[in-house]
């Protein structure tokens, strides 16, 4: 049984699993010097032979407990044939989709074919990582799939996408149809693919309201999550609506996901007392105090274990790594995790 699994099944070892989102990147040197090779990003996406090096680097550099599947949550609209790119020092840029006439021009039906190069990094992976490293497969959950196809960026406050959520929710809804059902087929072909655990980023749950929470953070979730279980009932699905303050709780409860990641805003300590009991939990250090290092690293790292002591988890940061992390700091905190250097 790999480590990583076992929070799945009910256990509660004495030191938790670890993976940190984004832990491959440009904190990584090797990283840097691979991108180097590829200078478009989504171009590097689409080559196994670059995203295979990529998830294994910080396997070998640290020994993760788990994988993760190196490619991008925006593979989804540029495969639904969207323009899409990324702009140095920017980040994605999309042609945005206005109305109903964007939504017809999607492409549903050459998906799985424009993600080929995805399912070949999986089975690659399965086969080159050690026996104890789980394999995390993932995908962006469709709120937040629409914001950036909507938006055509990041970094602004959601307003054309929550204008087209009330203003328009036929087409709205129509575009979260089109998202949910590639999405199933692109998670479901992960499994068959060697994803041995998969993790939906909902990365801007947060600007959603009650309502806006229930109708399109959770409801498409758990349809997803059913439709995924229907074909793969054992495989555990990590939900990871950020932002989401105490609507995480909702979330927990009502999409079916196995475990829910949560940001460092949310106190774990609260997390566990409100989730069904067999919830695994997955965070949150603070991914800039993974930059400063130093004693308080080491106090939070210790304050989150003792929090989380007898219930299933699975340590991981609030949200994915900084460019300007130190790779030692990163050694450092799972040096404490498996009790080198000082644990008390
Ligand atoms: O190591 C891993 O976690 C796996 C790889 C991974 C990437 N993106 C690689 C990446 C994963 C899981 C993602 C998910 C992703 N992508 C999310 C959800 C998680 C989150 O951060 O909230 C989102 C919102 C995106 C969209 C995205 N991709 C943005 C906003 C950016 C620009 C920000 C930045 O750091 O430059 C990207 C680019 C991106 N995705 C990079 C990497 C390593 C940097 C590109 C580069 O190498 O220049």
């Amino acid at each position: 049984m790999r480590p990583f699994l076992e929070p799945f099944l009910g256990k509660t070892p004495n030191r938790p699993p670890a993976w940190f989102m984004r832990q491959a990147g440009r904190y990584l040197p090797e990283y840097r010097e691979l991108r180097a090779q590829a200078p478009d990003f989504l171009k590097f996406c689409y080559s196994p032979d670059l995203t295979v090096e990529a998830t294994l680097q910080p396997i070998r550099r640290f020994g993760f407990d788990a994988a993760i599947l190196f490619s991008d949550i925006l593979v989804i609209p540029d495969a639904l044939g969207q323009q899409v790119r990324f702009e140095e020092g920017v980040g994605p840029l999309l042609d945005p989709i206005g109305d109903r006439l964007g939504i017809a021009a999607l492409r549903a039906g050459s998906v799985l074919d424009r993600l080929a190069p995805v399912f070949e990094t999986l089975r690659r992976l399965r086969r080159e990582l050690p026996d104890d490293t789980a394999l995390i497969g993932f995908a962006g959950a469709p709120w937040t799939l629409a914001f950036y196809m909507i938006e055509g960026r990041g970094g602004v406050d959601g307003g054309k996408l929550k204008r087209m959520a009330y203003g328009s929710p036929g087409d709205f809804a129509a575009l979260m149809t089109v998202l949910e059902d590639a999405l199933v087929a692109y998670l479901c072909r992960q499994v068959e693919s060697g994803a041995e655990v998969l993790q939906l980023f909902d990365s801007w749950s947060g600007i959603a309201d009650e309502t806006l929470f229930a109708r399109w953070v959770i409801a498409p979730t758990k349809r997803i999550v059913a439709r995924v279980k229907e074909v793969h009932p054992t495989v555990p699905i990590i939900g990871f609506p950020r932002g989401a303050g105490p609507m995480v709780i909702d979330y927990a409860a009502a999409t079916g996901v196995d475990g829910v990641s949560v940001d460092s805003q949310v106190p774990l300590s609260w997390a566990r007392r409100n989730v069904p009991a067999h919830m695994v939990l997955q965070g949150n250090l603070d991914n800039q105090l993974l930059v400063a290092g130093g004693d308080d690293l080491d106090a939070a790292v210790a304050r989150i274990v003792r929090d989380m002591r007898g219930h299933p988890f699975v340590f991981n940061l609030g949200h994915g790594i900084l460019p300007q992390t130190p790779p030692d700091n990163v050694a450092r905190v799972l040096n404490r995790l498996r009790g080198g250097a000082g644990e008390s």
